[in-house]
């Protein structure tokens, strides 16, 4: 392809409020959003695509979908409606575990970083098609509940379905979603409003001439797997729904919430002048204070919470670019294609900024490794076929494949450490429902072939001695991501310690729901093309 860069100015996605206002307070809202299938323009030079598309109507549908904006402590309700046609756009699997309705596209939709009740975490099998005609196993109610009762910050949703996630966030089925609460937050004086504080949602795409999405058809292992492929890679870049857009702004700061929605493609950020990412936020939680740096590593669902000042600007353009290899991190290295992402046009003069970078953002609960009830071992492995050793052909967490009887049965309101053991090349994100995040430390393994040996037959981190071999260097965890967060990239070789907490970060409340109920949560490789076959795992809380 050969579209030229910086030509389509960078969209807003619009604004929905999860809350009404009576009386001047603010009382919980139910909204509708629908799923359609319609075109739409990612470059001017290319012809409009078919996608999968969010919005309250399908005139007003796009791709992200709109920007979900809620307040902490009011409730917002969602009708997700499905109204896609009977055959999905891309081509898909039925190899992998896969929901299979009799008719239609089936999806469901996750808050990722929501905690919310089981019943609305938009489970995998609680699929719907068209008209909730046809419905998965797990399927509970229509509408879905959002408590709001958690820390402020960013989430996005996205579907979730069985087998189908990795196509249908291909499709288009994302949005962000901001949940605010200004007594705390305003205060912080961070720049403000929606001029300046801009949600920035990057994917990579690849397209026919025809404006169609390309996805391979013919999988890498076909004998086994017809169509499933290992990771997908576009190379396009696509941020708010348009091909390496452009964005005027002013030499003022700016708050971006940059999410990786990608399926498999991490990215590098760096600034080609050279100027900095201040640090507030990290997935859905602040940080305690902003950590700047000149480069932000953002895995797939990774949320970067940043400012950035452009009175610091040394030119009058600057391009937000892009250094992940590809798989990570060992794969390809970036091209000038997929090294770019968008541009940043500089205009008039400095104007005078009463927002600022503050030296103190949120006061949350420190990790204490003592509080932990219970440790837990999750190894990731990838098995190959014979007839193609170089390719795994499945993918799965503790050597089980998601209908095996669940394991992790976490109690509300506790904590607990996981030891996170990669015995696989690439790094996995790993995203916990309901949970929060704090990575401790990583220490690489050494012998490792002959540790994965006796994993691949045992399956079992205790008997095959993994604290022998986790005795290599140890990596620090950034700065940046020492906070409370969602999602943790799990390198290669290494065994990751995290502090999961399943309980509210700003508050001892226990949670205002039953999180023991039915069907319970999941967690997962955040690789959509993984976490489909099948590095997915039920998650079940008890009292
Ligand atoms: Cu972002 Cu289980 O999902
Ligand atoms: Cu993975």
């Amino acid at each position: 392809s050969k579209l030229e860069m910086f030509v389509d100015e960078l969209p807003d996605m619009p604004r929905v409020r999860g809350f009404n206002i009576q009386n001047g307070v603010p009382v919980s809202k139910s909204i509708t959003i629908g799923m359609f299938q319609k075109k739409w323009k990612f470059h001017r030079d290319l012809p409009a695509t078919t996608v999968f598309a969010f919005g309250t109507s399908k005139k007003v549908a796009t791709v992200p979908g709109p920007t979900i904006e809620a307040l902490h402590g009011v409730e917002t309700y969602v009708t997700w409606q499905n109204h896609l046609p009977s055959q999905h756009i891309l081509p898909w699997d039925p190899t992998i575990p896969t929901a299979r309705p009799k008719m239609g596209v089936p999806t469901v939709v996750h808050l990722h970083g929501g905690i919310d009740e089981p019943e609305s975490d938009g489970y995998a099998k609680s699929w719907f098609t068209a008209g909730f005609k046809e419905r998965g196993p797990t399927w509970t109610k229509k509408t879905y509940r959002y408590h709001n009762t958690q820390h402020p910050g960013n989430m996005w949703y996205h579907d979730h379905t069985m087998g189908l996630t990795r196509e249908n966030i291909l499709a288009g089925l994302i949005g962000a979603y901001i949940l605010r609460h200004p007594p705390v937050e305003a205060p912080l004086r961070v720049p403000y409003g929606d001029e300046f504080d801009r949600p920035l949602i990057v994917f990579d795409r690849s397209f026919y001439t025809n404006g169609t999405i390309y996805m391979n058809s013919t999988g890498h292992t076909p004998s086994i797997h017809p169509q499933w492929h290992p990771e997908y890679f576009g190379n396009v870049i696509v941020v708010n729904g348009k091909a390496w857009p452009r964005m005027t702004v002013r030499r003022m700061k700016y708050q971006f919430r940059i999410i990786n929605a990608s399926n498999s493609r991490f990215f590098r950020f760096f600034f080609t002048n050279g100027m900095r990412f201040i640090h507030v936020g990290s997935d859905s939680a602040y940080l305690a204070r902003p950590v700047r740096t000149k480069k932000l590593l953002l895995a797939p669902s990774e949320i970067a919470h940043v400012i950035v000042d452009f009175s610091k600007s040394t030119s009058d353009m600057v391009i937000l670019a892009n250094g992940a290899a590809y798989p990570y991190p060992s794969g390809d290295p970036t091209n000038d294609i997929n090294g770019k992402v968008m541009r940043f046009e500089i205009n008039g003069q400095h104007e005078v900024d009463t927002t600022r970078v503050p030296p103190r953002l949120m006061k949350y609960p420190s990790p204490d490794i003592s509080s932990a009830s219970t440790t837990r071992y999750i190894s990731m492995y990838e098995y190959m076929t014979p007839m193609a050793m170089d390719m795994p052909s499945v993918l799965y967490l503790n050597g089980k494949s998601f209908d095996d009887p669940v394991t992790e049965m976490p109690r509300a309101g506790t904590t607990e450490i996981w030891n996170v053991i990669n015995l696989t090349g690439d790094n996995h994100p790993l995203h916990i429902h309901l949970g929060l995040i704090t990575a401790l430390e990583q220490t690489k393994l050494v012998e490792l072939e002959e540790f994965k040996e006796c994993m691949m037959m045992k399956n079992d981190a205790i008997e095959c001695q993994v604290s022998k071999y986790a005795r290599g260097k140890r990596k620090p965890v950034p700065a940046h991501e020492r906070g409370w967060k969602n999602v943790f990239k799990m390198r290669p070789g290494y065994v990751t310690k995290i502090l999961v907490r399943f309980s509210f970060i700003h508050s001892n409340a226990s949670y205002p729901f039953d999180a023991t109920a039915e069907p319970g949560y999941v967690y997962h490789c955040h690789i959509l093309d993984h976490e489909d076959n099948a590095m997915m795992r039920p998650l079940k809380l008890i009292s």
